[in-house]
Formats: structure tokens, sequence, C-alpha cells
């Protein structure tokens, strides 16, 4: 099977919005526990629609940057459309490879898209060239044993060993997490 078999469809996009979703993680609440700042440059990984990539703009505010990253151009047309604020960056790009500069983001945010690229090893390495040093990153997750049975297939997702060895093996400082949710898994890790 490619790794194409795994993306998330995007004539669905809709249903990343909504009011339910939002209940679910309220990702405002989520960001702002992880000590992102304002005028940091942030990069959100297979941004969808922006959920998580609008509240990272009103973290980062006017002076920072959001890189938004999909493959999808359908996806960054529905995130254009809910009219994002001026920091936020659209980005074209098919991970692993991230079309940005060596050391040039300091936060890096990836919800629900690392079980959908290949290879994993590939990416984490992408991450580390694009982080400055002191640079972090958060990754969130469908758990293969999650309570509920929405979400990709259980066979599609990955463990959260299986990232967290890809990221110390790359040179990744894992952090410790408060957060924990029935249904997904949430890794910081910050590069020194
Ligand atoms: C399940 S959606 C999650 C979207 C968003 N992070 C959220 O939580 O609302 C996964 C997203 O990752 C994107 N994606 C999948 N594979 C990708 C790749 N290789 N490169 C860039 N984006 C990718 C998809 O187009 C889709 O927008």
């Amino acid at each position: 099977m490619s790794n194409h078999d795994r993306r998330f469809d995007p004539k669905n996009h809709a249903v990343l919005s909504n009011a339910e979703r939002e209940a679910r993680w309220q990702p405002a609440r989520l960001l702002g526990t992880l000590g992102i700042q304002p005028a940091q440059t942030a990069l959100d990984l297979g941004c969808g629609p922006g959920f998580w990539t609008l509240p990272l703009a009103e973290i980062v505010g006017a002076q920072g940057i959001v890189w938004a990253l999909d493959v999808s151009q359908e996806m960054l047309d529905a995130l254009v459309q809910r009219h994002p604020p001026a920091q936020v960056r659209p980005l074209l790009s098919e991970l692993p490879h991230i079309h940005l500069p060596d050391s040039s983001v300091d936060w890096i945010w990836g919800a629900f898209v690392v079980h959908e690229v290949e290879p994993l090893a590939g990416l984490v390495n992408e991450m580390r060239r694009v982080l400055r040093p002191g640079g972090r990153i958060g990754l969130l997750d469908w758990r293969p044993d999650a309570v509920h049975e929405d979400g990709p297939p259980r066979h599609h997702r990955l463990e959260a060993e299986t990232v967290r060895r890809a990221l110390r093996e790359s040179g990744f400082r894992l952090l410790p997490v408060a957060w924990e949710h029935e249904d997904a898994y949430l890794i910081l890790a910050a590069l020194d």
C-alpha cells in the first residue's frame, strides 16, 4: 500500500472544522499549554483547513509567522476561504520534504498527519533540519488502542513509542507531557 491511500480525502475537509471536533480537542486550549511565544515562527504540518493553524496564528500574533503546510491545494484553498490573518502563510509541500530553509522555525506542530506520511525517519530528519536550535515540536496523533471507533483504520496508526524512538534516534530530547486522551497521544520534543 502506498502512503497516498492513508491520506485524508480533501473533499471531506468540512468535517475537520466542525463544532464537535472543536469541543473534543479544544485546539486553542491545548496549544496554549505548550509555551509557544508571540513573534515566533511556527509550522503547522498537514494543516488541512486550519483547525490548528488559526489558534496558532492567535498565539504568535501579527509579529509571528505560521507556515500552513499541506500537500493538498484544496485544503489550502479551504484555509484561505476562512480569511486567516496575514501571519498565516499557506505552503504547498509534500512531506516528508518541507520547503523551508534550514534552522528557520521555532515550533513545529503536526496534528493527525504523521501516520499519513512515509518514511517516518525522513520526516523526522526534515523537522530537525528546519528547526532552530532550541526549537520544539508537538505531534498529536491517533492511538491504535483508541476508545472510540472514528478516525483512520487502526492498522494505519503509529504506536506513540515508534514515533518517540524515531525522534530520539534523530537527536531530539523528549519532553514530559501532562495531557492525556483516550483516543490520541501527544508527543513533545526539543532540539537542543
Ligand atoms: C487528517 S488531516 C488533519 C488536518 C489538520 N492537521 C487537523 O487536525 O485538522 C491530515 C492532513 O495532512 C495532509 N497530508 C497528508 N499527507 C501529506 C503529505 N505527504 N504532505 C503534506 N500534507 C499531507 C492532508 O492533506 C490533510 O490535510
